[in-house]
């Protein structure tokens, strides 16, 4: 299903009421997405070969499926933020253009969130317990960026996806060599987040100042060190 936040005709009410609904489901459901493929279904397809060798060189000890299950917590609760910035954003953004360029890219991050929770699943674990109160802040963080106008809405969108695709590129190197599946997750989400951010570039973002960028870089590194224990 669509997020029918596009349609001009919806009261500031019916939007706050979409917005709920979209919460739950981000949370504990399995939201509207694209509906692309996993990426780590892919790499199933190669091992076909039924090869045990292959098979060996690719299983996982149980420290590494905990690191990795951590690593894709992590970054399930980073999507969990995305998706309510994006919510809180889309709710005040005053130019329609820009409330359906958040709502295509609010739709790929559905599929990151889900991919990373099936990663998340098939490694034996749980998503973080943070997350309801993390998307929380983010969601009233969106709406405050969205209430200042397009431009700075659009500045922190640009900001926040150029930070999550250096984060990403971090987490590339703390997974485990062996973690393909992980890993051609997290290849995939790093293109789709530059695109995001090019996306918002191209649609009127404002460069932020110094200090916003530090907060937010702060803020999300507590989120990441946090929602790796939790
Ligand atoms: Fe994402
Ligand atoms: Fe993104």
């Amino acid at each position: 299903m669509l997020i029918p936040m596009k349609q001009r005709n919806y009261t500031l009410i019916d939007q706050v009421i979409v917005s709920v609904d979209v919460g739950l489901r981000t949370l504990f459901g399995r939201p509207a997405s694209t509906g692309r493929a996993n990426p780590a279904d892919a790499i199933n397809s190669n091992n076909d070969t039924s090869n045990s060798e292959q098979e060996t060189s690719t299983e996982l000890s149980e420290s590494e499926k905990k690191h990795s299950a951590a690593l894709m917590r992590v970054n399930h609760c980073g999507e969990v933020c995305a998706q309510a910035l994006y919510q809180g954003q889309a709710l005040t953004a005053r130019d329609a253009k820009v409330r359906d360029t958040m709502q295509t890219a609010s739709n790929e991050e559905n599929d990151h969130l889900n991919w990373c929770k099936q990663r998340i699943t098939d490694l034996d674990s749980h998503t973080s317990y943070l997350n309801p109160l993390w998307y929380s802040g983010s969601f009233a963080i969106g709406v405050l960026a969205g209430a200042l106008g397009d431009k700075w809405s659009l500045g922190f969108l640009e900001e926040t996806e150029k930070q999550v695709v250096d984060h990403l590129q971090t987490h590339l190197k703390k997974l485990p060599e062996k973690d393909k599946k992980s890993r051609a997750i997290i290849e995939q989400m790093k293109i789709d987040e530059a695109k995001h951010a090019s996306l918002a570039n191209e649609s009127g973002a404002a460069d932020l100042p110094k200090l916003i960028k530090k907060i937010m870089s702060l803020g999300s590194k507590t989120m990441t060190k946090t929602s790796y224990w939790l």
